[in-house]
């Protein structure tokens, strides 16, 4: 999603705004050697082995060779490089090949109805139709199986002007149709001579806005959940990125939920509601008019912005399921979730906070996965949960966002507080503020990525984030100690956006999607980076570092999820909010532009051309 609605952290963090005078790379700085700590992590791939170019051509085993100075390379990236022309059409590599399937509108069932290049027109209709504003994904192999599966989706939004055509809901039914096209969707798909199809399936549902869900963990069945009006909690709003769980199910992040909310009648946002973005007006959704669940000032339903802002659990296999909101994990505006096994069989998850100057945060279960599980509990219902410092020699601390802290008891009453508010918990233990930290991923060595799509407030560096301002972000990585249980990590700049400007078939910026493969190559999507073109995905060399775009979107449109079959030959990646709307710049997925088909969200499945491994 490309909103970016300000700034809500007044808090003053700024821990090493002193340290660096100049807008100095941290990459520079490592390169200079002086950061020793980091360079034992991360110097022989990112200073020994920095400008050799790779080599050309793949051979569909997921490295492409080729002789580069009298030498053998081994480069991770052997494909063609992909133009980006902009205009209303997609793009893609020589090498690969693409098909659409899932557009919004289009039937959650075989049968069903479809908006057919219009609109939806009743919220029962909305109902059986795959959702707007695809963004986070994953594919459950049946059977681990490479054509046969079922894909996870995000719905992240739709603005009512492309949704209902009007720029504000009339009637309740409106706001109905409105909450239909949010949250996720399950579908059975099944690749048939070639082409990937949708399946009659009890597995098919979606989930929206207005869908049961049951909470979990510290927060479940506190006050603070309570509304007066005694309405179950219900809904998944802003799904943004997404991650998977060892057990099989799949995490949505619920991102900025603020929008959905506004207020009736006059409301001045408590510092707590305030630094969470929530105000009078939200996003111009306009719900909470003709939808009392959604209205600031009534006092009924007076806590039900705390039910959002959450990481929710939802089991593919097994439909009637509610979806899970696991308060362990915090309440921010959560982008997405890389979920890893540490040390012990702990299940950690990485998570950024996507707004200007919030945080990386890191969840450990309190112990085994598979022992809790066994136990009956849910590995994602207890466990702590920290927020980081990045410190400017490389070094890095986790902090725990604890009521055992004196620093946070002073504030909270309990930890149902401390993570209902989390964002101000981790203001009051010192955390660095980043520049909108979006995606993240853990890499096969360990490494773990982040995304830091820009921020052109940003008017003092740091060096986590070393551009001020910083148009066009950067992307930054870390190593935790502990096989990712610990609470110190090391950290260097893996790329900075605007380094490759210079290099056509590398240009983006504003990286948002990002995912690390088995062998290493960063996939990295773009949101807003059209001064580049279209937004796009491209693939980075962790070690060389070189960037080679693969595919470029349609005009208006981001470029976000991405899911790969078990032998990764098959991905599957996202065009949301295509032409923004505006069938004059797009009428995708018809080709081409000012036909009166309104632009429709949709997936691409991506293949190489000989079979190979997607990237090499
Ligand atoms: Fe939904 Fe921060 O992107
Ligand atoms: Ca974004
Ligand atoms: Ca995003």
């Amino acid at each position: 999603m490309t909103v970016d609605d300000g700034i809500s952290n007044p808090s003053t963090n700024r821990p090493f705004q002193d340290v660096l005078a100049t807008n100095l790379s941290r990459r520079k700085a490592l390169i200079g050697g002086s950061a020793t700590a980091a360079i034992a992590f991360f110097g022989a791939s990112t200073v020994a082995e920095a400008g050799t170019a790779p080599a050309k051509g793949g051979n569909g085993n997921g490295h492409g060779k080729g002789r580069q100075h009298g030498r053998f390379l081994d480069s991770l990236i052997g494909f063609a490089a992909c133009p980006n022309p902009g205009g209303p059409n997609p793009t893609i590599s020589d090498d690969y090949q693409y098909d659409i399937i899932i557009p919004w509108g289009s039937p959650l069932q075989p049968g069903g109805p479809d908006i057919d290049g219009g609109r939806p027109t009743t919220e029962a209709e909305a109902l059986q139709q795959i959702g707007m504003g695809h963004d986070g994904m994953h594919f459950f192999p049946m059977r681990n199986r490479n054509d046969h599966g079922l894909l996870c989706i995000n719905h992240e939004y739709g603005d009512n002007t492309t949704v209902l055509g009007k720029g504000f809901p009339e009637d309740l039914e409106d706001v109905r149709i409105s909450q239909a096209i949010h949250g996720a969707a399950v579908v059975e798909l099944k690749r048939h001579r070639g082409s990937w199809q949708r399946v009659r399936s009890n597995y098919n549902r979606r989930v929206t806005a207005n869908t049961a869900v049951v909470f979990d963990g510290p927060v479940a069945g506190h006050p603070l959940l309570d509304n007066p009006a005694g309405n179950v909690p219900a809904g998944t709003v802003n799904n943004c990125a997404n991650g998977s769980t060892p057990w099989g199910t799949y995490l949505t992040c619920e991102e900025n939920f603020n929008g959905y909310f506004g207020a009736t009648g006059p409301f001045t946002p408590s510092a707590r509601q305030a630094r969470y973005g929530l105000s009078a007006g939200g996003f111009g959704y306009g719900w909470h008019v003709f939808d009392p669940r959604w209205d600031l000032t009534n006092p009924e339903y007076v806590n039900e912005a705390n039910r959002f802002g959450w990481i929710v659990e939802i089991d593919p296999m097994n439909p009637t399921a509610p979806p899970v909101k696991h308060t362990a994990l915090g309440r921010f505006k959560h982008e997405g979730i890389a979920v890893t096994t540490g040390r012990g069989g702990r299940i950690v998850g990485y998570m950024g906070d996507d707004e200007r100057f919030d945080y990386i945060y890191k969840f450990v279960s309190a112990a085994n996965w598979r022992s809790m599980r066994a136990r009956g509990k849910s590995p994602l219902s207890e466990g702590r949960l920290y927020v980081a410092r990045f410190d400017d020699d490389g070094t890095g601390v986790w902090l725990e966002l604890t009521i055992g802290n004196p620093v946070l008891a002073a504030e909270f009453a309990d930890q149902a507080e401390v993570l209902t508010y989390a964002r101000r918990a981790a203001d009051l233990l010192g955390a660095t503020p980043m520049d909108r930290p979006e995606w993240t991923s853990v890499a096969p060595n360990g490494d773990v990525y982040c995304t830091l799509t820009n921020n052109t407030a940003r008017s003092v560096p740091d060096a986590a984030n070393p551009l001020a301002p910083n148009p066009d972000g950067h992307i930054i990585r870390w190593r935790d100690r502990d096989q990712h249980v610990g609470t110190t990590f090391e950290w260097d700049i893996f790329l900075l956006a605007q380094d490759t400007h210079a290099t056509a078939d590398a240009a983006f910026g504003s990286p948002d999607g990002l995912w690390v493969d088995p062998d290493g190559r960063v996939f990295i999507q773009t949101d807003g980076g059209q001064p580049f073109g279209n937004n796009q995905m491209l693939v980075a060399d962790p070690k060389t570092k070189e960037v080679r775009r693969i595919f470029a979107g349609v005009d208006g449109d981001e470029i976000t999820g991405v899911a790969v079959t078990p032998d990764r030959r098959t991905m599957f990646i996202n065009t949301q909010h295509p032409g923004n709307g505006d069938p004059t710049a797009t009428n995708f997925p018809v080709p081409g532009a000012g036909g009166p088909q309104v632009p429709r969200d949709a997936t691409f499945v991506i293949t190489r051309k000989d079979g190979g491994i997607i990237g090499s």
